[in-house]
């Protein structure tokens, strides 16, 4: 089904993307991959699909739900999770290592103590077998362990011949400064990625895409109805989905984009507020500029001048340097000050100090 809201895991209902997955499957021998691009474009749905095709065993950490000051058993417990729910799979490897124990179905991992299992340790075990690790959302692996994460791969990367480490990251600039190749301080310095942007579907891939998908649900629409939902998401296949799916269930095209900006409110404050746990003022600065961008203020020059009115004081460049950096490496705008995502512009606009 098309319009289903979770990441896909099989190719037949995964609309298009031929190109990606073939791209992972021949380069599916280097040590390094990533999946970028932005919010709901479809990363972890091309991931799953195209670990599924290769037929190479694998295991997925997913980092989205990771606090951004998590600590080592947040860490471990990921690859618990990960792990136990790939149990068969690996049960060979696994009950040989030290510091990890197989209880019923669930994979326990010893992070501190004696018998402790350092990740290069469990790299190096997982090496016994051809595997393919995927970390979605990796830019969430940024804060107090990024460098022993990096320190693990780094080393799996020059000795665990067998491994191919996958990254999704739709904080694409986040993810870029996690991983630090071009960062001399960084354990991955000067390795080489190949990188998969996910670009948004073009105006005829969407229209076949929502057409297909209100086909499999048996429902009508009139064309109006799908120019609109494409007007309002630009090719952006998770907000297609949500949309198509909302339209189905309430025919009401004016509450289907209430629900998506509320939605997108929520996301933006949230991004908002995890990488503020400075100071409301912060916080609240960052939703001045947004609401100026999202105006259509497109300039530094234009941005200044909007949130000095708005906050009646004079504000230093470097402060709105900042914050500017900081929304382009969340991949919320772009260099030319332009949101990436529709809805969340539309959001923007509503956005209360
Ligand atoms: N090519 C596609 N065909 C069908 N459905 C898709 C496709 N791409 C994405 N979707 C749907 O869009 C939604 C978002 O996809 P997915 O979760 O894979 O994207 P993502 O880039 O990983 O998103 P996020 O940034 O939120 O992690 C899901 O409902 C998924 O089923
Ligand atoms: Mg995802």
């Amino acid at each position: 089904m098309l319009f289903d809201e979770r990441p896909k895991e099989n190719r037949e209902d995964l609309f298009d993307r031929e190109k990606e997955i073939k791209e992972i499957m021949s380069n599916i021998n280097r040590p390094l991959i990533l999946i970028t691009g932005v919010r709901r474009i479809g990363k972890t749905s091309v991931l799953k699909v195209a670990l599924n095709e290769l037929k190479i065993p694998y295991v997925i950490i997913d980092c989205r739900n990771l606090r951004p000051n998590y600590s080592r058993g947040d860490l471990y417990s990921l690859f618990s999770n990960a792990l136990s729910s790939k149990l068969s799979t690996f049960l060979d490897v696994l009950s040989k290592i030290r510091g990890i124990s197989i209880l019923g179905n669930s994979v326990e991992l010893k992070w501190k103590g004696r018998e402790y299992v350092s990740l290069s340790d469990l790299f190096d075990h997982l090496n016994e077998k051809r595997i393919v690790i995927g970390i979605d959302e990796a830019q969430k692996l940024r804060g107090p362990l990024s460098n022993e994460i990096r320190e693990a791969i780094a080393h799996a990367y020059d000795y665990d011949r067998n491994l191919t480490f996958i990254l999704t990251g739709s904080e694409v600039g986040l993810l870029h400064d996690f991983l630090g190749v071009e960062d001399s301080r960084s354990p991955l310095y000067g390795r080489y990625y190949y990188e998969i942007t996910l670009e948004r579907f073009d105006k005829e891939k969407s229209q076949q895409f929502l057409r297909k998908g209100f086909e499999e649900l048996s429902l009508k629409v009139e064309e109006s109805v799908i120019q609109d939902i494409i007007a309002m998401v630009d090719g952006i296949p998770g907000w297609l989905t949500f949309a198509g799916n909302q339209y189905f269930n309430n025919k009401d095209l004016k509450k289907v984009k209430d629900i998506a900006i509320n939605v997108a409110l929520n996301e933006i404050n949230s991004l908002i507020s995890i990488k503020n746990n400075v100071s409301t003022i912060v916080a609240k600065r960052y939703r001045t500029v947004l609401r100026c961008i999202a105006k259509g203020m497109n300039s530094w020059s234009k941005i200044v001048n909007c949130l000095q009115d708005e906050e009646g004081s004079t504000i230093s460049s470097s402060v709105l340097s900042n914050i500017l950096n900081t929304l382009e490496k969340l991949s919320i705008i772009d260099e030319n000050y332009e949101f990436l995502d529709p809805v969340y512009k539309e959001a923007s606009k509503m956005l209360r100090n």
